[in-house]
């Protein structure tokens, strides 16, 4: 008890050295998390009438964004466009479900415990949710909106939780993460940027470590869905091949085969496994898998 009390406060202090490459972990903090930027209550600008969009426009819930200021979001960078989204992000169905990250808690239990987990892509912090419970010495969510990890800093902290601004393709950790997880953001990535990614999570990681992540299984031909996102990704290829800078979401750019085989190729041991609570399709495959990639 005693040495492992003895072993979590050395990984603690080995991941403030490891983020910061000083001992203070909240002085790193400050010099590279962009907080002098403004997160206003009302980011977007205003109608031409001066007004905020009355609720009765907001495409989510009352609390959420209405669709011009979706459209003004889909048309800045990916970064800048999250800057804005921010304040209302958790009142759009772009933030995980508790649901998702619950089931990927109790899927990832019999696995752990573990040290220190990393959430790649935090946006407002939904994964730490899933990473608290499984994690015993430190939670990180690394993203690059500085608006998104303004709302996960006011949120449901723990102490335990660092929130670190940065490109997900280049980290700025050591070798010091023992589980890592990831949700609902890797549309953003072109396939070609896929390895990158991988090998970047991959170098984040003890040798052992699990990288963890949910895959919806693709929509049937069949069901409106597969059609919704066939043609939203169509319109977005529309928009980034005629404004810059792009915004790159893409819904059917994340196919299970190919992203293993690239897991492999990052250096991981990759297995999948069901997510039961999300029901089977019609022709018996599981809805949504859990995808464990082991580094080894
Ligand atoms: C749809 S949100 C998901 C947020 C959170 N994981 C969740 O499930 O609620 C996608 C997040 O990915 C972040 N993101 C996209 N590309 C990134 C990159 N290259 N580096 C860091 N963060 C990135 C965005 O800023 C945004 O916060």
């Amino acid at each position: 008890m005693r040495t492992r009390g003895k072993r979590a406060r050395r990984e603690s202090s080995a991941i403030f050295t490891a983020v910061s490459r000083r001992a203070n972990f909240e002085e790193w903090e400050r010099s590279h998390v962009r907080d002098d930027r403004p997160v206003a209550i009302h980011p977007f600008p205003a109608t031409a009438a001066g007004r905020y969009p009355p609720y009765a426009e907001r495409v989510f819930s009352p609390r959420g964004p209405s669709l011009r200021e979706l459209a003004v979001q889909a048309l800045s960078s990916v970064e800048r466009g999250y800057d804005l989204l921010a304040p209302k992000f958790d009142h759009t169905p772009f933030r995980t479900p508790d649901r998702v990250l619950d089931a990927v808690t109790g899927a990832l239990r019999p696995l752990g415990p573990f040290d220190a987990g990393l959430d790649v892509c935090c946006g407002t912090g939904a994964g730490a949710r899933a990473l608290r419970p499984l994690c015993r010495t430190r939670v990180a969510g690394v993203d690059f909106s500085a608006g998104m990890l303004a709302v996960a800093r006011r949120g449901d902290s723990s102490p335990l939780d660092a929130w670190v601004r940065a490109d997900v393709r280049a980290m700025p950790f050591r070798p010091v993460f023992d589980l890592a997880v990831s949700f609902g953001a890797f549309g953003h990535f072109l396939p070609d940027e896929r390895p990158g990614l991988f090998r970047e999570v991959r170098r984040c990681l003890r040798p052992g470590g699990l990288f963890a992540f949910p895959i919806g299984a693709p929509p049937p031909v069949t069901s409106p869905w597969y059609w919704a996102f066939r043609g939203f990704d169509a319109g977005m290829r529309v928009r980034n091949a005629l404004r810059r800078p792009p915004f790159v979401m893409y819904y059917r750019t994340f196919p299970l085969g190919p992203v293993c085989a690239d897991l492999r190729r990052a250096g991981f041991t990759v297995t999948s496994r069901p997510l039961e609570e999300f029901g089977r399709r019609g022709d018996g495959s599981p809805s949504v898998r859990l995808v464990l990639a082991r580094a080894h």
